[in-house]
């Protein structure tokens, strides 16, 4: 449907032209993630200060699904506090898990348009992929 048709080319447009890819300053944090069902591996490079998150970038490679959600959840988190950046993962995999989930008061920029994505359990590890090496990065930082 029309939906899809538009969620379709919100990934495609986030893979052909990446938002956040590069490095951050030294000082910030960097996760390193891989996919063990395929072996790519993407790098999540973060800066939080005082509970927000700063700068939030992307390098690595792997799949359309893997890079689009990178790119789009760079988008969303940037300038987010921790504690929405830590609720729009939960939300996301919820909806990974096709479940419907309400976050409210939170701009979630582009990350519904892999929705589609629950409907193929092969390629939701790519989808979480970013969104895992995020949490991660908090979880390291806060200990
Ligand atoms: Fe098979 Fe990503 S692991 S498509
Ligand atoms: Fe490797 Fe999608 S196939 S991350």
């Amino acid at each position: 449907n029309n939906l899809d048709t538009l969620y379709r080319q919100v990934i495609m447009d986030h893979y052909k032209n990446p938002r956040n890819r590069g490095s951050l300053d030294e000082g910030s944090l960097t996760i390193d993630m891989n996919n063990p069902t395929c072996g790519d591996r993407i790098q999540i490079h973060l800066q939080v200060e005082d509970g927000k998150v700063e700068d939030a970038k992307f390098e690595g490679e792997g799949c359309s699904i893997s890079l689009s959600s990178a790119s789009m959840m760079t988008q969303a988190i940037k300038g987010q506090s921790v504690e929405n950046a830590l609720k729009m993962s939960k939300y996301f995999s919820e909806m990974m898990m096709g479940e419907e989930s309400e976050l409210e008061d939170i701009d979630l920029g582009d990350i519904e348009a892999l929705q589609g994505v629950a409907k193929f359990p092969a390629r939701i590890k790519c989808a979480t992929l970013a969104w895992k090496a995020m949490e991660k990065g908090i979880d390291e930082q806060e200990k």
